[in-house]
């Protein structure tokens, strides 16, 4: 259940209204990199992870506090846009904010694109989930950060730097909780990668560009981590066999690899991970999430 507290999370002052500034804060209320976003794939994230009762309780954490920082930002919102209710020059910086929403707070950006759930990241495999979630904290403290640049208004950058330093918050606490779940930073999901190709980087842009730039065959992603450069199929490197796409099978043949390499080939599974669950207190609480009838939630400490 949710309980709304009648106070701001952070005490907004708004000097001088600036109605296109306003406007340019609607990006952290309806856009992709916004509040509301952040507020919506944590909570869902969290509400869907039910083997995991500590990662939820961070992720459910997270998202109410995101909540709060959208309610932050609506009020930062409204201040600004304040004069476009009076004023029909203020009214001209964005009248679908102020002939169609009154001058209040709507969920668009700051182009009057409405939000969508497409912004929203939620893959029901936590590691997975939490490397974007620290994707997204990243994308929102850039954000805050050129709005920044963009006012002199002091109460304004108050709050604004305050909801910025909370997006560095967020990104440590998942990046701690990532980490915590001690998997192998290339593995994900339960499938094994296929050997040898997946050490393989193709060196798929080549040649010298007019502006200088030249084809890099040493560098540390193409060398780290196992990797190693390999010249791409496209340009007569062996790579993969493309040999019988060529038109000369018959329809069905056509597609069909030779028997040189393969795109893919068949894996047994051979990482099967295990989520441990840190040592807090109440952890393993019971009984408070949904569960099938009869499914147990395990946590191993
Ligand atoms: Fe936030």
């Amino acid at each position: 259940m949710y309980h709304h507290i009648k106070k701001l999370m952070y005490t907004v002052n708004v000097g001088t209204p600036d109605v296109r500034f306003g406007n340019m804060l609607l990006e952290q209320f309806g856009g992709a990199n916004g509040e509301l976003a952040a507020a919506m794939q944590y909570t869902i994230q969290g509400w869907n992870c039910v083997d995991d009762l500590a990662r939820r309780d961070l992720l459910l954490d997270i998202g109410t506090e995101e909540l709060s920082h959208l309610e932050i930002v609506g009020a930062l919102i409204r201040m600004h846009l304040k004069p476009m209710k009076e004023k029909r020059e203020a009214a001209e910086a964005d009248p679908l904010v102020c002939i169609a929403g009154g001058g209040g707070v709507s969920l668009n950006n700051s182009m009057g694109n409405p939000w969508t759930a497409d912004y929203l990241k939620i893959t029901g495999e936590l590691d997975v989930d939490l490397r974007s979630n620290i994707a997204a904290e990243g994308r929102a403290k850039i954000v805050y950060e050129r709005l920044i640049n963009h006012t002199d208004d002091a109460g304004t950058v108050d709050a604004l730097q305050f909801l910025m330093t909370r997006e560095i918050t967020h990104m440590k606490a998942f990046a701690a909780a990532l980490e915590s779940m001690e998997k192998p930073p290339f593995s994900i999901g339960r499938l094994a990668a296929t050997p040898k190709l997946v050490n393989e980087y193709f060196n798929a842009s080549t040649g010298d560009g007019d502006e200088g730039d030249t084809d890099i065959k040493k560098a540390p992603w193409q060398t780290s981590f196992g990797l190693h450069p390999v010249e791409s199929p496209m340009v007569g490197g062996q790579g993969l066999s493309n040999g019988s796409v060529d038109g000369v099978a018959g329809y069905e043949a056509r597609g069909k690899q030779d028997d040189a390499q393969k795109a893919t080939t068949a894996t047994t599974v051979k990482t099967v991970d295990k989520k441990s669950i840190p040592h807090v207190e109440n952890a393993a609480q019971t009984g408070r999430q949904a569960t099938m009838a009869g499914e147990t939630v395990t946590s191993s400490k």
